[in-house]
């Protein structure tokens, strides 16, 4: 028995949340690999809208084992938080949510960090969600950083000053205006360590999971963030700091790649992305504006608005290609609902060549995307419940889509609840 894969194709916020909550009656663990508190995954049902950052999607469902892998940091204070939130929900979580000791821990300096290296880099920032994601996977590769299982032993306090006093220094080294309260923060994240000891198990997760395996459990690992996010296949340095990509999967999880069987593949129907970095099908005008204010694009983690643009196959074929996607899912269709003519880019015109690959870089004054023009259609179709109801235009979109891609298209979202999903 092996595991299947939920991931972003795009730059992230695609609808993971959204379709891991609906999957997961089909399985027995939910597992996240990568990421952190950046990410920010919303599930709707019974009229409630829920937002998770870095407990699995599976929560809500009474019978599904969550995991939190080695791959994923851990924000003990936004941790708590997300757990709290839960308690009017009365799910058990000390039984349901089990932790990697291997995962590593943000620590209030390593968001200071984040924010003193965004504002030295001035107009030239990554747009970080300020978590302390980048220095917080710095740490780990530079072989300094805390794990959640250190906090089982009595020296992690004398660990935690050592490197908090070297991120003090570091700080200070970049040179800008940065008012702080070290006291308060670390008084708030002593105290929300001392809940997530006392509430959470924390277990050898890749033991948990091959066990899992042996005993015929279904798993399906969620990703964060999406695939134009990885720290090697993404837009560098426009990125986050991990691999977001199903090989990320294999390290943030510790299972192997020959045990992984469908990669399920989620795009929305147009492209968005938040945070800075190039985007070449963006668009400037009313179309644009109308997607954001229909598709409510603001991130679920920071609020700031995304920015939108037209559908990108030549980056999705990228994507699907570095994932080994098996099957796609198409979310929000019904945001495009009422635009006469829909655009899909499918070439590039790169440095002066039409290429249908994903280029090194995708600066604008690089890359002039391609298009087609298809057909749009008017109708609402949130309240569709079977492909067969849906408008012949959209049909022919989805169609057009996975011919291109060369996969199928096995799920069609047509609203943020978790009843509004078609299975073809
Ligand atoms: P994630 O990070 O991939 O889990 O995605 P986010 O939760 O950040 O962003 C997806 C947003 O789109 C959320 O607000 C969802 O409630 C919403 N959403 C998901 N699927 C659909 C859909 O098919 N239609 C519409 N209109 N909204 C959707
Ligand atoms: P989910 O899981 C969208 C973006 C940030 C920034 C870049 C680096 O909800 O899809 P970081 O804080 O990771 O160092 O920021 O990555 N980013 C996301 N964009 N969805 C996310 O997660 C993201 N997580 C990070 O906006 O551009
Ligand atoms: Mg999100």
């Amino acid at each position: 028995m092996g595991l299947d894969l939920l991931l972003g194709l795009q730059w992230g916020d695609e609808g993971k949340g959204k379709i891991v909550d609906v999957l997961t009656k089909n399985y027995d663990i939910i597992a996240r690999f990568q990421g952190g508190p950046n990410a920010g995954h919303t599930l709707k049902f019974d009229g409630i809208k829920h937002v998770l950052h870095t407990i699995p999607s599976g929560i809500f469902h009474p019978n599904a084992q969550n995991l939190v892998g080695n791959g994923v940091v851990i924000d003990p204070v936004i941790f708590q938080q997300e757990l709290e939130n839960l308690d009017k929900f009365e799910i058990d979580y000390s039984k349901s949510l089990l932790i990697s000791r291997k995962a590593h821990l943000i620590l209030p300096t390593h968001r200071l960090l984040d924010a003193a290296s965004e504002k030295a880099k001035g107009n030239k920032k990554i747009g970080s969600t300020l978590k302390g994601i980048g220095p917080t996977y710095m740490d780990k590769t530079g072989r300094n950083g805390i794990r959640i299982g250190d906090l089982e032993f009595p020296d992690w306090k004398s660990k935690y000053r050592e490197l908090a006093n070297k991120h003090e220094e570091l700080i200070s080294f970049y040179q800008v205006d940065l008012t702080y309260d070290l006291h308060a923060l670390e008084s708030d994240f002593f105290a929300a360590v001392d809940f997530i000891v006392d509430k959470l198990r924390f277990v050898d997760s890749e033991s948990v999971l091959a066990d899992a395996q042996s005993d015929q459990k279904k798993i399906l690992g969620e990703g964060a963030q999406g695939s134009l996010l990885d720290i090697d296949f993404g837009t560098y340095p426009f990125v986050t700091s991990s691999n977001t990509t199903a090989a990320g999967a294999c390290t943030g999880l510790g299972v192997a790649p020959n045990k992984i069987k469908d990669v399920f593949g989620i795009f929305k129907a147009y492209t968005t992305r938040v945070g800075s970095g190039p985007f070449p099908t963006e668009l400037f005008d009313e179309v644009g504006e109308k997607i954001a204010k229909v598709g409510h694009e603001f991130g679920a983690t920071t609020g700031r608005p995304r920015r939108c643009g037209w559908l990108d196959l030549v980056a999705l074929k990228y994507t699907v290609q570095i994932n080994g996607v098996t099957q796609l899912m198409m979310m929000k269709g019904d945001v495009l609902s009422g635009i006469d003519t829909l655009k899909i880019c499918t070439q590039y015109e790169y440095r002066g060549e039409l290429i249908s690959h994903l280029p090194f870089s995708l600066d604008e004054e690089f890359i002039n995307p391609k298009y087609i023009e298809m057909a749009g259609w008017t109708e609402d179709i949130t309240n569709c419940t079977s492909y067969n109801e849906l408008p012949s235009q959209l049909k022919e979109y989805v169609t057009f889509i996975e011919n291109f891609l060369e996969t199928p298209v096995r799920l069609v979202s047509v609203g943020p609840d978790r009843k509004q999903t078609i299975f073809r």
